[in-house]
């Protein structure tokens, strides 16, 4: 796998970029292509991946 790139976006998620493997907490095994963006507000109803919710007052830095 070639190595991936992480850039935590200001009050917003953190950004994969590159083909990466998420384990879930039940243990399933996603595997992202491209670009992944993780949640980091608490917000997302599609956690642990970026649902948009983040945008707006709320302020996670
Ligand atoms: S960081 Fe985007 S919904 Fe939480």
């Amino acid at each position: 796998m070639e190595n991936s790139k992480i850039t935590i976006i200001p009050n917003g998620p953190a950004m994969i970029q590159g083909n990466c493997e998420v384990t879930l907490p039940n243990g399933e095994v996603v595997v992202k292509e491209g670009r992944t963006t993780l949640c980091r507000c608490g917000l997302s109803a599609n956690k642990p991946f970026c649902d948009g919710k983040h945008k707006g007052e709320f302020k996670v830095d």
